[in-house]
C-alpha cells in the first residue's frame, strides 16, 4: 500500500488488534502500523514481554536487542492517528 493512501487508525482501533480481541496482530512503530500476524514470534499478540495493539516505538528503542529492520518483511497497514 502506498504511504499517502494508508488509512488512519486511532489508538483504540489499534488496541483491538492485540491478538486477543481480533485475529489481526498489529503494532505501531514511528506512527506506522505493521501487521505482524504472520510472525511466529508474535503469536497471540505477545512478543517476549511486549504486547501488540499499541505503539511500541519507545519499547523498541529501550528494550529490544534488534533495530527497526525487523519490520522490513511486514506490511504497513495504516498510520497511527494522534487522537
Ligand atoms: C525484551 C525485548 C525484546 C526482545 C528480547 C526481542 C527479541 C527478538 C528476537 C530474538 C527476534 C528474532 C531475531 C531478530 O530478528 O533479531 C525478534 C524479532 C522481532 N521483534 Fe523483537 N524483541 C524485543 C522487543 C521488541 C519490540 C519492543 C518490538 C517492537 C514492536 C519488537 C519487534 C520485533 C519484530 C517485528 C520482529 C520480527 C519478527 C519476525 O521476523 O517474525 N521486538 N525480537
Amino acid at each position: 500500500m502506498k504511504k499517502e493512501t494508508l488509512p488512519f487508525y486511532t489508538k483504540s482501533q489499534l488496541a483491538l488488534r492485540n491478538g486477543q480481541d481480533r485475529k489481526e496482530i498489529w503494532c505501531a512503530y514511528n506512527n506506522l502500523i505493521y501487521d505482524v500476524s504472520s510472525s511466529r514470534l508474535w503469536q497471540k499478540g505477545k512478543h517476549y514481554e511486549h504486547w501488540a495493539g499499541q505503539d511500541l516505538t519507545e519499547e523498541l528503542k529501550n528494550d529490544a536487542p534488534h533495530n527497526e529492520n525487523v519490520f522490513d518483511k511486514f506490511e504497513v497497514v495504516g498510520k497511527l492517528k494522534e487522537n
